[in-house]
């Protein structure tokens, strides 16, 4: 199952379409690319942990690094070292196109650059990846980028999502208006979902901040998420909203908060184990099982009165 896995998600890395969406996130790039300006001066090696398009091994390289090894396990990696050499940096970036975890590097990097943080953040199997080289690649004094990962969870309802007024009118001439019940009667969403949301309009309480990763962290934290919350005014529990805050290196940030620039990871919209009504004042309790496969998380939501 494992490696089934895996190939897929190698073969999925190959497409251009996923890089394309990453090299058009502004907010992401701009933030990593100071932070490894920062990092690295010319004394600096990086490993860049999931290279992909090979982005931060150029940034990383322009950034005056001594050497880069870029390391992709997709098709993608011969491309990063024909970039390399039409960017200049052929004679610094080294790539090696294997899944990291077969890696073992003679000296630690000064710089670690990884951007495997999924839309459902553990999706793309971070923390196995980070644990695996922090525990036989870096050493203590490793800098890495991003150093911490926090996930907040808010409860959520979506009654300014689902758009009524769209279902009620014609569309071609046809009539739509079945699909605006399907619209408010069922979840809003069955599965976790990404979605990209412009305001916190429909969070019922404030956000709370369930779960962290540290790089400096001996073990990762795959426990169990629990947290209560206090709605802060009437509505319908449809779901949970989660979003992140990275804390990419000294003090730059990134938040995939609906409040912030939007970014290529939108927000997970996590469904309810049913919808309820919330009242002001009600608490809100949410447990969730991390695991790399949203589909098998195990979300339990409790509405209990004050
Ligand atoms: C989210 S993309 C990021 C790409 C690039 N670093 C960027 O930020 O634009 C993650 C990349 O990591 C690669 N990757 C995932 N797991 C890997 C593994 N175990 N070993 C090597 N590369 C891996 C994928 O193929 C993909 O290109």
């Amino acid at each position: 199952m494992i490696a089934l896995s895996d190939e897929y998600q190698r073969k999925k890395w190959s497409d251009l379409v996923q890089h394309r969406f990453y090299l058009s996130d502004g907010v992401r790039n701009d933030a990593f690319t100071r932070a490894i300006e920062n990092a690295v001066d010319a004394e600096s090696t990086v490993l860049d942990v999931g290279a992909g398009s090979g982005i931060f091994s150029l940034v990383s390289a322009r950034s005056g690094a001594r050497e880069v090894v870029a390391v992709e396990w997709s098709s993608l990696a011969e491309r990063i070292d024909e970039s390399a050499r039409r960017n200049g940096y052929g004679d610094v970036v080294n790539v090696i196109c294997e899944d990291i975890r077969n890696l073992v590097v003679g000296r630690p990097p000064d710089v670690v650059v990884h951007e495997l943080i999924g839309g459902f953040l553990w999706d793309e199997n971070f923390i196995e990846i980070l644990d695996y080289v922090r525990k036989n690649i870096a050493d203590n004094s490793t800098q890495f980028i991003p150093s911490v990962v926090s996930l907040y969870i808010a409860p959520f309802s979506a009654d300014g999502e689902i758009d009524r007024l769209f279902w009620s009118e014609k569309h071609e001439g046809f009539d739509f208006s079945s699909l605006e019940n399907v619209a408010t009667q069922r979840p809003w969403v069955e599965v976790p979902t990404v979605v990209f949301l412009n305001n916190e309009n429909g969070f019922l309480a404030r956000p709370r901040n369930v779960w962290r990763w540290d790089s400096r962290d001996r073990e990762p934290n795959m426990r169990r998420i629990r947290a209560r919350f206090v709605a802060h005014r009437n509505g319908t529990l449809d779901g949970f909203i989660g979003f992140f805050r990275i804390e990419v290196c000294g003090g730059i940030c990134i938040e995939t908060r609906p409040r912030e620039p939007v970014t290529s990871w939108g927000q997970m919209a996590i469904p309810p184990m049913r919808r309820v009504s919330v009242k002001k004042g009600d608490s809100v309790s949410f447990c969730l099982t991390p695991s790399r496969w949203p589909m098998d998380w195990n979300v339990v939501s409790v509405c209990t009165a004050r």
